[in-house]
């Protein structure tokens, strides 16, 4: 990677600013899913190892500028500090004398989380006053936030041009593995692209079409491209106004020589909820009545023959109706297929909740080579986009250390 990171920094002693993603589930006041913070305990514990006195910041939600008492980050910081064996004490808003003091307080090794950025509507406009107030509680600026790094705000991209900056470990790391499938994937590379709609991956198709020697596309934005075939979808999700662009994706697709696997034949239901009537069918025979709402055998089968001799897999959304259980077998058995693969050395990148949810609830994460951490940023990225809160750290060529 070609950008500073903290193994160039020498933290001992220094106050060190660390933007980190910790906008994770809440239920009842607890952290439901803690990927996020445990993807940021290497950049902090090497930190805290080296001595540094580390200012932890993070976004929680979307307060729009005003505190919100269900969005204040204690239940974090609580989380952080089981994983970390000791409290982590959490200041009671990002600014004001009070957090400065403890700042001041913070010795060689300790270190705070600041409460909710977006409690103040000046980080997301990136307003120069409230990056130059963060900047000022410290000596040098990282970003391990790859989830926010599409964000141009003032903790992510004011502040870097503040401070000397570095991107953190987990940011590293999102980068290499994400770099790594646009630029030098090892081939045969497979794409397996589900999701709702085609409108939120139209980019990332494109994108990808340049890369990959086989695209599946699943889930609800199948449907679209069975439209493109002529091929009826009763009352499934589909965007009429998408089918051109469908289109024009299946013809670039045979002109680059790239195998795109489509659903062969699907799981219909008369109503997309629990406990209705369900059936699997050839997918040009759904019922004008019925709703697609998973994939079937067949296609699985085809899926698993496409991607027998695979060295790279990027899996970016889910195949079928995943919150529902009779309706997430398409999108288990992928994940199940994926993990065997990265078993047998395929490199299986994976982004994207529901993908992601599917592996982490069958107790497969440890077995993909990477899960990112990154929902949006992970999209803008894979869709050959500069991520401005990247872009703004500093690079290894032009810069020297500090
Ligand atoms: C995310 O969860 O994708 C990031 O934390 C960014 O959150 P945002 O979409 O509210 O900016």
């Amino acid at each position: 990677m070609d950008k500073l990171t903290v193994r160039d920094l020498d933290a001992a002693g220094k106050r060190v600013f660390v933007r980190v993603d910790f906008n994770v589930p809440l239920q009842d006041g607890k952290v439901t899913d803690d990927s996020r913070i445990r993807a940021a305990l290497p950049t902090i514990r090497h930190l805290q190892a080296q001595g540094a006195r580390v200012i932890l910041a993070s976004h929680l939600g979307r307060p729009d500028g005003k505190v919100s008492d269900s969005l204040r980050l204690r239940p974090v910081g609580a989380r952080l500090s089981q994983l970390l064996g000791r409290t982590i004490p959490v200041t009671g808003d990002a600014l004001g004398v009070g957090t400065q003091d403890a700042i001041n307080r913070l010795r060689n090794g300790e270190m705070l989380l600041l409460e909710n950025l977006r409690f103040h509507a000046e980080e997301e406009k990136n307003d120069p006053e409230f990056a130059k107030a963060l900047a000022a509680y410290a000596d040098v600026y990282v970003n391990d936030a790859f989830g926010t790094a599409h964000r141009a705000h003032a903790s992510t991209v004011g502040i870097a041009k503040l401070l000397p900056s570095y991107a953190g470990l987990l940011m590293e790391k999102e980068i290499e593995h994400l770099s790594m499938l646009l630029e030098h994937p090892g081939r045969p590379f497979a794409a397996i692209i589900g999701g709702a709609k085609v409108s939120d991956k139209i980019k990332v198709l494109k994108n990808l079409l340049d890369k990959v020697d086989v695209m599946v596309i699943g889930g609800g934005m199948a449907n679209t491209f069975l439209l493109a075939q002529g091929k009826p979808v009763g009352k499934s999700l589909a965007e009429p106004d998408r089918v051109e662009d469908a289109r024009a994706i299946l013809a670039a697709a045979e002109e680059k020589g790239v195998r795109i696997v489509l659903p062969v034949d699907v799981v219909v239901a008369k109503e997309v909820t629990r406990g209705t009537e369900y059936k699997t069918i050839p997918a040009e025979k759904v019922p004008a009545s019925w709703h697609i709402v998973d994939l079937g055998k067949q296609t699985l089968a085809n899926i698993e023959e496409a991607l027998a001799d695979v060295q790279t897999v990027l899996w970016n959304g889910p195949l079928g109706v995943f919150e529902i259980p009779s309706f997430s077998h398409g999108t288990k058995a992928i994940a199940r297929f994926l993990a065997a693969k990265a078993e047998q050395g395929t490199k299986v990148v994976v982004g994207g909740g529901d993908s992601v949810a599917a592996i982490t609830h069958q107790g497969l994460a440890d077995k993909m080579t990477h899960i990112s951490t990154g929902g949006g940023a992970s999209l803008e990225f894979l869709e050959g986009r500069e991520l401005p809160g990247i872009t703004v750290l500093r690079d290894r060529t032009t810069e020297g250390t500090k």
